[in-house]
């Protein structure tokens, strides 16, 4: 890998990819001896990997021993349980944050004149990118120890038209009482250096089945449209080229996270000067371009965290990120 970059799994275009939940997809495929003949057991046998995917299943197995499954058909049920349960709670977590998303995005667009967020796409990871991440990072093959290590099995990426939208999203997120901020990366603020721009969050958000509350991960990808064309053109050059992109493109690629940057920076510039006109034809209300950063509401006025005083800005958030999980 030249380019030292991991863009391991996109966030496609729309919604959640496949039609069949891969938990039930995979587990009504699970053979009792024939595990190559499997879908995934074929593709992790090509790739050497059949012994994770077998462990797995054994695990998967004598969980469903201790639940008394002892003939084979229940205990096919009780694995078939077991990964629907696993993957629904992301399905779940992911479904609390898409909420809270559309809320503000339908609360700017329905009572202001100007939302910033663009758009927004999720996906969840399918159980063979999950087992590919499990290898890589060499956690123990059970759905205990993945549900703490791989953090972005849940995953939504917020598009927004600025920069500062970007941050302010992020600000009106991260601040919300029942999601706990576990990590913050700011690629905005130090870009990666192949060029990549984002804000990243691994958020917790608290699910309440019917026995517990789950408290899941979800991963926030936050950022400009700008950002978003240059990383999803990036994310299918690495993989055309298998990891292994020439250092020409490379370079070009580099020079084309700058000027993606640049155009950022245009923009804010452009809509600083429209939301100056403004203020001499002030019929025009807050328009297509939004508020300035300056020209926003004071975070405390706009959202006031349940008893614990104002919304915490950008750094803040940065600074409380992190500490023990829930749960
Ligand atoms: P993963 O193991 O891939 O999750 O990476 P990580 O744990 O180091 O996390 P990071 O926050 O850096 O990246 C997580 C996700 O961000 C990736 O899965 C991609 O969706 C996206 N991403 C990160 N770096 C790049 C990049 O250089 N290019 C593109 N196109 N996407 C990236
Ligand atoms: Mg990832």
């Amino acid at each position: 890998m030249s380019s030292g970059l991991t863009p391991t799994d996109e966030i496609p275009t729309q919604g959640i990819p496949g039609r069949h939940h891969p938990a039930q997809e995979i587990a009504k495929h699970i053979p009792e001896k024939e595990m190559a003949s499997t879908e995934l057991g074929a593709k992790l046998a090509e790739k050497g990997d059949a012994d994770l995917y077998r462990q797995l299943l054994n695990q998967l197995h004598s969980k469903a021993d201790e639940n008394g499954s002892t003939d084979s058909v229940n205990r096919m049920i009780d694995i078939r349980r077991q990964l629907t349960e696993f993957q629904l709670h992301y399905k779940f977590g992911m479904d609390e944050v898409l909420t809270k998303i559309n809320v503000l995005r339908e609360e700017f667009e329905h009572t202001r004149d100007y939302s910033p967020i663009e758009h927004v796409n999720y996906r969840l990871k399918s159980l063979d990118r999950i087992l590919d991440k499990v290898q890589r990072y060499g956690c123990e093959p059970t759905l205990e120890s993945i549900r703490h290590a791989i953090r972005d099995i849940a995953g939504i990426r917020i598009t927004c038209s600025f920069v500062s939208d970007a941050y302010w999203v992020a600000e009106m997120l991260c601040s919300q009482p029942d999601l706990r901020v576990v990590e913050v990366k700011d690629y905005i603020r130090t870009p990666k250096p192949n060029g990549y721009q984002s804000l990243h969050v691994i958020l917790q958000v608290p699910v309440f089945l019917s026995n517990r509350t789950e408290f899941v991960y979800v991963e926030v990808q936050i950022r400009t449209v700008a950002m978003d064309f240059w990383a999803s053109l990036e994310h299918k050059i690495y993989y055309t080229y298998d990891g292994e992109v020439p250092g020409h493109i490379l370079d070009e690629l580099r020079d084309a996270a700058s000027k993606a940057a640049a155009l950022d920076a245009q923009m804010a510039d452009i809509r600083d000067k429209v939301t100056a006109l403004r203020r001499q034809a002030p019929s025009a209300g807050e328009g297509a371009t939004g508020p300035t950063p300056s020209d926003r509401p004071d975070p405390a006025q706009w959202f006031q965290r349940a008893g614990d005083g104002p919304a915490w800005n950008w750094d803040q958030i940065v600074d409380r990120a992190g500490g023990d999980p829930l749960n």
